[in-house]
């Protein structure tokens, strides 16, 4: 672990609002970032912007009192909380005399710190390379030198930044391709996991609620919980047995946070497919940031963006311990909304009735049902058990006797199914007792 105060760079904050916007809320949170990365913050300068200026993203006088300030406070990085052109970031370098890094730059500097599966370097490292390809040429390469690891050169950059663009794109096609085998072992991993049916329940929430220290309280195993950013970049899995629906498998993801750049959405998709391929998302809120519903509206935005909003949810609301009243306690809603549960991870307290809470929304999207299946539906059977959807089989009266035993959303896409099957099938779950044509239903036993 790197030590924040002692060796942390010193970092100027430039922090840009448009006019009539005050929102301190969004420098807290970028100086939080940029501690995560092991910056100090020495000081932040606010600019009032309409649009952004081509040339050093400011205005000129903003960005002379920029300069001013930077030496004032000796600081030797200024980090801008927006995306910058690589010409208003060499521009701004060459006025400040000093290194700056964007948003996305800083935030792919965390990602290269934490990444620590072998995917999770490639896809960090493939992310910065594309980030830093329109930024190769810089004059202050001699600055880092002096120092150890440099905030946004991290990763490849200290080696990387000076070999050419030819090789660059050699190193990206290089990447990718090892990817995509990454991405393919992956798959099958999914997949067999599929076949043994177990429903798998995602832990999503905003950067720093709490969702790796719940994943430990759930399942007692020591994965790394830190009060800083991202500190879980892999998804990282682990079965839990003994709930009332039978045993899960819970999966901790990478925190979400706005305005994310959208390179790394894309580099980190396989972790949050963990979450689109989920049978139920525990939406994990820090019930104590005065921001709560913010981040909860900023989650769901990236939900909506990965395609997983209509996953069924448990809202978590956790860090109930820093509250007035720190009561566990479920809410159940009046409707069909998410089940609310309150939970101190920190010191295991709601925990039992999460899990109780988890296999209640569980049940109610699971399937548990048999069908007639005719013999002329050979290829739904064969697709019924490939997906590990069976779970037991007889000879039926006219072809087999099948017990489905899965959440409703692994069974959903089989609806589209041609031939005709998918809509039987898509009947015959919809509406058990009524007659099928060719179709008799037994109803399970409870
Ligand atoms: P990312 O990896 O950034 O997505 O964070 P995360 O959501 O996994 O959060 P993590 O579990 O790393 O916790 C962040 C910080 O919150 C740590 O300092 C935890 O000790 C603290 N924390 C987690 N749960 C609780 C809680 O119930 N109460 C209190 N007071 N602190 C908590």
């Amino acid at each position: 672990m790197f030590d924040r105060s002692k060796k942390g760079e010193r970092a100027l904050l430039l922090q840009a609002q448009a006019p009539g916007q005050h929102d301190p809320a969004l420098l807290e949170e970028f100086a939080e970032l940029a501690r995560s990365a092991g910056a100090t913050v020495v000081g932040s300068l606010a600019a009032r912007l309409d649009r952004p200026n081509p040339r050093y993203f400011v205005g000129t006088g903003k960005a002379e009192e920029l300069k001013a300030l930077r030496v004032a406070l000796d600081a030797d990085l200024i980090l801008v909380n927006h995306a910058l052109s690589p010409v208003q970031e060499r521009n701004l370098e060459k006025l400040t005399e000093c290194r700056v890094v964007d948003r996305t730059g800083l935030i792919l500097d965390i990602f290269a710190q934490r990444a620590r599966s072998h995917e999770g370097k490639l896809q960090v490292e493939l992310a910065q390379l594309k980030h830093m390809s329109t930024r190769l040429v810089r004059g202050w390469t001699h600055l880092e030198r002096q120092r150890g690891g440099a905030i946004g050169l991290r990763g490849p950059g200290e080696t990387q930044l000076e070999i050419d663009r030819r090789l660059l794109a050699v190193r990206v096609k290089q990447l990718q391709k090892r990817l995509d085998k990454v991405e393919v072992q992956r798959n099958q991993a999914r997949r067999s996991r599929e076949r043994s049916a177990l429903p798998v329940v995602a832990l999503v929430g905003y950067t720093n609620a709490g969702k790796s220290t719940l994943f430990n309280a759930m399942t007692g195993a020591g994965v790394y919980a830190a009060d800083q950013l991202f500190a879980t970049l892999d998804p990282t899995l682990r079965r839990i047995d003994g709930l009332a629906c039978g045993p899960i498998v819970l999966a901790d993801t990478v925190g979400f946070i706005r305005e994310l750049p959208h390179d790394l959405v894309a580099a980190f998709r396989s972790t949050l497919a963990e979450a689109r391929e989920a049978d139920l998302l525990l939406h994990v809120i820090d019930a104590s940031d005065p921001e709560r519903d913010t981040r909860v509206a900023d989650v769901e935005g990236v939900l909506a963006e990965i395609g997983a909003s209509d996953l069924p949810q448990v809202l978590v609301y956790n860090k109930i311990d820093r509250l007035e009243s720190d009561v566990p306690r479920v809410d159940h809603p009046d409707r069909d909304g998410p089940l609310r549960v309150w939970t101190s991870a920190r010191d295991g307290i709601g925990i039992d009735a999460l899990l109780v809470a988890i296999s209640q929304a569980l049940a109610s999207e699971r399937v548990h049902q048999v069908l007639e299946v005719p013999a002329a539906s050979g290829r739904l059977r064969a697709r019924l058990h490939e997906l590990g959807l069976v779970a037991s089989e007889q000879p039926g009266e006219e072809g087999w006797r099948i017990e489905i035993d899965a959440p409703r959303a692994r069974i959903e896409p089989l609806f589209g199914m041609q031939g005709g099957q998918g809509e039987w099938l898509k009947a015959a779950l919809l509406a058990p007792n009524e007659g099928a044509t060719y179709n008799q239903f037994d109803n399970p036993q409870p």
